[in-house]
């Protein structure tokens, strides 16, 4: 008899929450769920320190929030890409089948960025690129479920031929790791170097993560070019601008670099890193008040200086909030999601910038100098500069 009971109950119960289910809206249910985050970083490796930086920021724009987007809980899931391409599929695919993560937050290196593109045009699950520039992203294999908060490659370079220009250096060497970001930066360096006026006598590289810098180093000793241009970042960016001071060529040539060359080094570099003239879209200096707020919020939240790492993935958190708030968390409303995203204008402590066509930043380009740890900004080398994402069709 009790048993009987106790089953009628449940099932009346059962009964009761089916019917609740269906009658509840469709944006109800949704937000009770937990958004799932997949961050797809390098954890390890000569970019680790960018992917924590990323992370850091992403979290701080989430937790501005009260740790939530459009009024839903989040779940993350982390995988270490190592930035090796080789894994990028299998990586993507971990927190894209296995997690089934909402949205996909990632990464750092162009190669294992070109991996990630591929899952997320095969799966339709949302994108977001916090740094790895490869313009293919957006450009021909632009997508409507990827987005970029970062750069492409050639972006802050093609602000750099004319700085070399402007200050008399009218021959150069260019030297970086040789994949899609070294490349692609050396690009953009042609391209306004020499149509400024400029001949680049030698273009060195070495394959990524490479550090023996020894021979190249001697040759452009060898070559006396009136200045060097360069692409490293990371681990790698810290060897480099050592090893330069150390074979004797800081002061006698100077070193320029796209501005990843100093950004989150600068206390490991020393002084081997001052006076290092770079081009990027961000500035520890820019002296606005968001700027301000943003590295004091970091520096108490992080106990470390925030970098354009950190600014990337907290305008990707920001990008985010923005998208799932004018769809009040229910990001399977996607046309309305995506398009709250590809208008909005992101207020970051770069400044304030929005998604071109390709969805990829339209942005000021700084000209920095390091000087006592920190890249003091000179002026804007080339305002709201656009990819020109050719070849993209969004389909
Ligand atoms: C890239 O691989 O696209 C990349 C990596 C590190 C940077 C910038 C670009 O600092």
């Amino acid at each position: 008899m009790t048993s009987r009971r106790l089953v009628l109950t449940q099932s009346a119960a059962l009964i009761g929450a089916t019917s609740t289910g269906l009658l509840l809206p469709a944006i109800a249910r949704a937000q009770g769920n937990k958004v799932r985050v997949g961050l797809m970083l390098p954890y390890t490796g000569t970019y680790a320190q960018l992917g924590v930086a990323i992370e850091n920021g992403f979290r701080m724009a989430i937790d501005e929030q009260g740790g939530k987007l459009g009024g839903r809980e989040i779940e993350y899931f982390k995988v270490d890409d190592e930035s090796d391409p080789s894994k990028a599929i299998e990586n993507a695919n971990k927190l894209v089948q296995r997690d089934k993560v909402d949205v996909l937050v990632g990464t750092v290196h162009s190669g294992v960025q070109m991996g990630i593109q591929k899952v997320a045009r095969e799966s339709g699950v949302l994108s977001l690129i916090p740094n790895a520039g490869v313009e293919a992203a957006t450009r021909a294999l632009c997508a409507p479920n990827v987005f970029r908060t970062s750069f492409t490659n050639s972006q802050p370079t093609l602000a750099l031929g004319k700085v070399l220009m402007d200050r008399g250096h009218k021959k150069a060497v260019w030297i970086t790791w040789k994949y899609a970001a070294g490349d692609e930066a050396f690009g953009g360096f042609k391209e306004s170097y020499t149509k400024a006026g400029g001949t680049i006598v030698k273009e060195l590289g070495l394959p990524f993560p490479n550090v023996e810098f020894q021979a190249l180093l001697t040759e452009i000793a060898a070559l006396k070019p009136d200045a060097v241009a360069c692409f490293f970042a990371g681990g790698g960016a810290v060897k480099f601008m050592k090893d330069y001071a150390a074979a004797g060529l800081k002061g006698k040539i100077p070193l320029y670099g796209s501005g990843f060359l100093t950004e989150g080094v600068l206390d490991a570099a020393g002084p081997a890193a001052d006076g290092i003239m770079t081009t990027l879209h961000y500035s520890d200096s820019l002296n606005t008040p968001r700027n301000h707020s943003f590295r004091l919020a970091y520096a108490k939240a992080f106990r470390s200086q925030p970098d354009v790492y950190a600014v990337q993935g907290y305008d990707t958190g920001l990008l985010l909030v923005h998208g799932a708030n004018a769809v009040k968390g229910d990001l399977a409303s996607k046309p309305a999601f995506y398009k709250a995203m590809e208008t909005a204008t992101i207020d970051s402590p770069r400044g304030k910038w929005t998604m071109s066509k390709a969805h990829n930043p339209v942005q000021d380009i700084y000209l920095r100098v390091v000087e006592n740890r920190e890249n003091k900004v000179l002026g804007v080398a080339a305002k709201a500069l656009s990819d020109s994402g050719a070849g993209c069709k969004m389909v």
